[in-house]
């Protein structure tokens, strides 16, 4: 899309109309940050078009000329996050109703139904109407549909909705019954009319309509996106579009909007400060690694805090430095932009204590103005970074259509299944070998890995048994962990043995599950044949396990099942089956995977070792790979042990790094 790094934010002049003199200034402090892009128009609506029908759109024709004049970009938004009050007083039918029935009144974000003919019809017209007006604008690059796409309706129209798409789901009532396993407690339905969403009030209990509840809130968001898109392009707006999405959210599937959009974006404001950053940075890193798999390309951070947001339990200002530190992991990991929320503070409302670029002093002799503007300053000689890619050869499973199910399922842990957390075990071991790491779904394909992870995989789909088969016996190395197999799309537990499909790939055969309390643990122990002598703590949940050909790596030190296999490891086709009984501690991972990774021929980034504190990663060119290294630690970091070499495009050495400090080296790309 360009050769530069994105970098500006979310601006929002109409909340500054009545002070023509602040928003020319505000023009001219952007243009001192180096801020090369901003965004407009999210949540304008009621500015846009302030009765049905009469549009007014001189006031963004004015500020978009001015930006464009001094050499900024615009990513424009649809209004459609939220509407204005005459649209929800004419036609209530827009406000979202909740499961237990009751419409919603007007206000807030993110309150209009998905479904209803009118709300799409309106913002349609406006979506058209404003691709009309600045769809060939040179100033627009973008187009950013709504904001934060999110939440469920409950109104006839959407029960309706569902009834129709259950129906191109089975071929008839009986197979849904089938699916749904409804004659226990006696819920089997004679027709696709009596199905209602699930609801507290009614029925809650019945996991394959679950699970179909969230498909469908997915489709049919993905579908009001994928109109809003349509109606763009008709209005002549033939920019690529993205959706801005956000940090773990299980509401949606986000494979299916990924679909729909050219380029994804995601909104990031992690909890600076509140543990060890290098734990942030990697649950961050993680996050952004999950967005640049949806598309397996570059993505777009589209809102950062450059000082504390206001919504955290605690709003925490930034060290100094640490804008920077994060504002560049976002590229480490494959970003072409570095955004923020927002350029300039509100006045009132629930957003007026948010950090901003301009705080209501208003001047720039502020310390995050004088950082925005750095940070400004060094994207500005980084734009060859922008378009490369980022090579994985290892891959963590972390799929939501598993975590529906795996959260909404009774037993054998209601009090927490920690998946996140055991996504992130697996994570963190490989990043601490200094490797880039893709963070895929199930309806990815494995080709190309050399080592994935499943943490806790309990739902598989779409024949996810045959892929995994498949890729271990050509060569790859698989790890699956407990409670893996269990059940299928429906949430209908597999009959004939566990993980399903895969007990001759894995030589075993998982025949009990233990729940554990809080308070308790048990230790796996090894007896030093592919791991060190010694055991691990393990917490949560161990499988009680059957070899069926497998070697045992670790077993049980504790409880009845002691001295009984907890992790084991099988020889199948070309590769290496790995299967980890119990949630182990992290170590378990760090030193499992550094021999596994290494067996499987994973390459790491770096000659030597990374040290503690310090994160790494790579993107790679046509011509060249830049590798990232930075410092999560608020003192220098001696970083002579990763042994890198290359010419520094960014930052001072390549012995010891400064406080929340990065180097970025450019260097040959590997041949691999
Ligand atoms: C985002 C949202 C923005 C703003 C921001 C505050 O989730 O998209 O509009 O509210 O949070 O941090």
């Amino acid at each position: 899309m360009q050769q530069k790094i994105l970098y500006g934010g979310d601006y929002y002049p109409e909340q500054w109309l009545k002070y023509p003199d602040i928003l020319a200034q505000d023009v001219e402090y952007m243009k001192e940050a180096g801020i090369n892009t901003v965004t407009l128009g999210v949540f304008a609506w009621s500015m846009l078009e302030p009765e049905e029908g009469r549009y007014e759109f001189g006031w963004l024709r004015g500020i978009m000329d001015r930006l464009y004049e001094s050499g900024i970009s615009v990513i424009l938004a649809t209004p459609s996050g939220a509407r204005p009050k005459w649209l929800s007083d004419r036609y209530p039918e827009v406000l979202r109703v909740r499961e237990d029935g009751r419409r919603n009144l007007f206000g807030g974000r993110h309150n209009h139904c998905y479904t209803s003919p009118v709300y799409r019809e309106k913002v349609r017209a406006i979506d058209m109407a404003l691709a009309r007006e600045f769809g060939s604008h040179p100033a627009v690059i973008l187009w950013h549909i709504s904001n934060e796409l999110g939440g469920e309706c409950h109104c006839p129209l959407c029960q309706q909705a569902f009834r129709d798409w259950l129906k191109k789901q089975y071929r008839d009532i009986e197979e849904l019954n089938d699916c749904w396993c409804t004659t226990f407690w006696s819920h089997r339905y004679q027709s696709f009319e009596q199905i209602e969403a699930p609801s507290s009030l009614g029925e809650k209990a019945v996991h394959g309509l679950n699970l179909d509840w969230k498909r469908f809130v997915t489709a049919q968001t993905a579908d009001f996106a994928s109109e809003e898109i349509r109606a763009v392009r008709e209005g002549g707006g033939s920019q690529p579009a993205t959706m801005n999405l956000m940090y773990d959210y299980s509401g949606l599937d986000y494979d299916e909007l990924a679909k729909q959009m050219d380029t994804v974006s995601w909104d990031s404001y992690p909890l600076w400060h509140k543990q060890e950053d290098i734990r942030t940075a990697m649950d961050n890193g993680m996050q952004h690694d999950f967005m640049r798999s949806l598309k397996k390309k570059p993505f777009l951070l589209m809102e950062s805090c450059p000082s504390a947001t206001n919504w955290q339990g605690v709003s925490k200002l930034k060290k100094p430095g640490m804008l920077a530190a994060a504002s560049l992991q976002a590229l480490a990991h494959g970003s072409d932009s570095v955004l923020y929320f927002q350029i300039r503070q509100s006045r009132g409302s629930s957003e007026k204590l948010h950090g901003a670029v301009i705080d209501h002093y208003g001047g720039r002799d502020t310390r995050v103005f004088q950082e925005v503007k750095s940070l400004g300053g060094s994207l500005k000689k980084l734009g060859e970074i922008a378009g490369s890619r980022t090579k994985a050869e290892a891959a963590v499973i972390y799929d939501v259509q598993n975590r529906w199910a795996l959260e909404d399922s009774q037993g054998p842990r209601n009090k927490g299944m920690h998946l996140h957390e055991a996504a992130m075990k697996s994570y963190q071991a490989l990043k601490k070998l200094g490797m880039n790491v893709d963070v895929i779904s199930q309806s990815q394909p494995l080709e190309g890995y050399r080592f994935v992870a499943a943490p806790i995989l309990y739902l598989f789909r779409d024949g996810m048994e045959e892929k995994i088969r498949r890729f271990v016996e050509a060569g790859g190395c698989f790890v699956l962990t407990y409670w893996s197999g269990i059940s299928d799309r429906w949430d209908r537990c597999f009959l004939g043995g566990t993980p399903y499909g895969l007990t001759d790939v894995f030589g075993i055969r998982r025949t009990e599950t233990d729940a554990l309390y809080d308070q308790e643990e048990n230790r796996m122990v090894s007896d030093g044949q592919l791991l060190p002598k010694g055991e691990y703590v393990c917490r949560n949940l161990c499988d009680l396990l059957e070899l069926k050909g497998a070697e045992p790596i670790l077993r049980y030190g504790d409880d009845f099942y002691a001295g009984s296999p907890a992790a084991t490891v099988h020889a199948f086709g070309a590769g290496k089956a790995v299967y980890v009984g119990a949630d182990g501690e992290q170590r378990l991972y760090d030193e499992l995977y550094a021999r596994l990774a290494a067996e499987a021929g994973v390459e790491t980034l770096t000659a030597g070792a990374v040290p503690e504190g310090i994160e790494v990663c790579s993107r790679c060119s046509e011509k060249a790979e830049y590798v990232f290294v930075q410092n999560y630690r608020n003192e220098p970091a001696d970083i002579r042990s990763l042994d890198l070499k290359g010419e520094i495009l960014y930052g001072g050495s390549q012995n010891e790094l400064g406080p929340y400090e990065t180097l970025i080296v450019r260097r040959q790309k590997s041949t691999r």
